[in-house]
């Protein structure tokens, strides 16, 4: 039996190092979080045709994901319905139908099963019912252009799940009318290490940049005045010290400088001249608050493994058992963006962030070396401390969810808050969701 309450403490700030390698907890994990959550499947662009298809995981059944011909997104279980091959092994493709490889069972991009080898006299005798032995389907919703999946078809909305985390998530994937676009197949790369470590590091980590990725930054700031907006420095108060936020288990930090996303960038004029060019049009779509998030340092992500830094990446990592992961990277763009500036884009996440990245290689080494510790015996019974800025949470009238400054813990605690509660519940309904606020001046 497996006490959840002795793994993560109520307020979610002391955590066993149990969960970051044991077994038995990974594979309930499968079921109660995975087997429950809304997980990130596609962005729109992705597959802008009618029977354009990708394929993904949730958790670590493989999923496909189809564009239907009325323009909807569908998503099946990636697993042939006879004997149970892998249907379709391509990372993407446009294809009316599938194939398996197996015995050469036909699926339609409908999920329908079409075509069965010897489905007569010579081998079925028509007894087949070729209706029962569709795709099996996953529920799909989607808000902003962002498609997810859910295996529970009791499970809230999407809507719900979001709450008010959308107020952030629509200047993040809707800073202008015309929206953003996700760039090429993801780069992908495998690492030895929980995907809880890879997962919070973005979600919530914005303490670990000066001391993991010090010698990194100062490269990439020489022969540039001033910082990248997150400095220590006990003189500042209020906004200037950023905010932290929690909401639903998702979370974020962010300042509101507006241009902290690109101050690491090699020609960061071009950058400050779009910026300054499209902030009066940000500032219409999403209001004088808002409207200064684009450009602005933020890191964040949706509860359970769907994260993003704007500006270096956004990225989704998959389980692989409790010891590995999967990280898929892609480089978002807003659609109104020059074409020279969205190939820089892509460039500058590959340097930073990407397989082989000034920043990635820093934050790699460290996760892995987490997992030297916590899959040892002695190691795993330590407790992980994310208790900076505790009992400091307040709910602000100007900013949906419970908010801190910045360089606080308060985006860990809320993100293992959350997945207690998934790993504790028997059923959706037992999971509590944050009461929507309405908040004033938050247009
Ligand atoms: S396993 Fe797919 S057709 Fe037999
Ligand atoms: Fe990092």
């Amino acid at each position: 039996m497996i006490e959840i309450d002795k793994l993560v403490s109520e307020d979610g700030a002391y955590v066993s190092r149990e969960i970051f390698g044991d077994a038995d907890i990974h594979k309930l994990e499968m079921k109660q979080v995975f087997g429950r959550s809304w997980l990130f499947l596609a962005h729109e662009t992705q597959l802008p045709d009618s029977q354009d298809y990708l394929t993904t995981f949730m958790g670590e059944d493989p999923v496909i994901v189809i564009r239907q011909e009325d323009g909807t997104l569908k998503a099946f279980l990636n697993a042939c319905t006879h004997r149970g091959p892998l249907l379709c092994a391509s990372e993407e493709g446009n294809a009316t139908n599938f194939t398996c490889p197996y015995h050469g069972w036909v699926f339609g991009s409908s999920g329908d099963l079409l075509d069965v080898p010897h489905e007569g006299s010579s081998g079925w005798h028509n007894e087949l019912n070729k209706e029962r032995h569709g795709l099996k389907p996953i529920r799909v919703e989607s808000y902003k252009g962002l498609y997810f999946g859910n295996f529970d078809e009791q499970a809230p909305s999407l809507d719900d799940y979001l709450g008010d985390y959308k107020w952030y998530v629509d200047a993040i994937f809707s800073p202008l009318p015309t929206g953003v676009e996700f760039l090429g197949g993801p780069m992908r790369q495998r690492l030895q290490c929980n995907w809880k470590v890879a997962s919070e590091n973005i979600f919530a980590d914005t303490y670990h940049v000066f001391a993991a990725h010090g010698q990194a930054a100062r490269i990439c700031m020489e022969g540039k005045e001033g910082g990248i907006g997150i400095e220590e420095n006990d003189d500042k108060e209020g906004d200037a010290l950023g905010v932290a936020v929690t909401v639903n288990g998702h979370s974020m930090g962010l300042h509101f400088d507006g241009m902290g996303a690109y101050v690491l960038n090699k020609n960061m004029a071009e950058w400050m001249a779009y910026l300054g060019s499209q902030r009066e049009n940000y500032i219409k779509h999403l209001g004088p608050r808002r409207g200064m998030m684009p450009g602005s340092s933020i890191n964040g992500g949706i509860f359970p493994n769907f994260m993003f830094v704007p500006g270096f990446t956004f990225r989704q990592i998959h389980p692989l058992g409790p010891n590995e992961c999967e990280i898929w990277m892609w480089t978002v763009v807003e659609k109104d963006m020059p074409l020279e500036l969205k190939h820089e884009q892509v460039k500058a996440n590959a340097r930073m962030l990407g397989t082989s990245g000034l920043f990635e290689t820093d934050d790699c080494a460290n996760m892995e070396r987490i997992d030297n510790t916590v899959s040892a015996y002695q190691g795993s019974k330590l407790i992980s401390n994310y208790s900076m800025g505790l009992g400091r949470e307040q709910k602000r009238d100007d900013l949906p969810g419970l908010t801190d400054q910045r360089m606080s813990d308060t985006g860990f605690r809320g993100y293992y808050r959350r997945w207690a509660l998934f790993m504790k519940a028997d059923k959706s309904s037992d999971i509590p969701l944050d009461a929507p606020r309405s908040i004033e001046g938050a247009e």
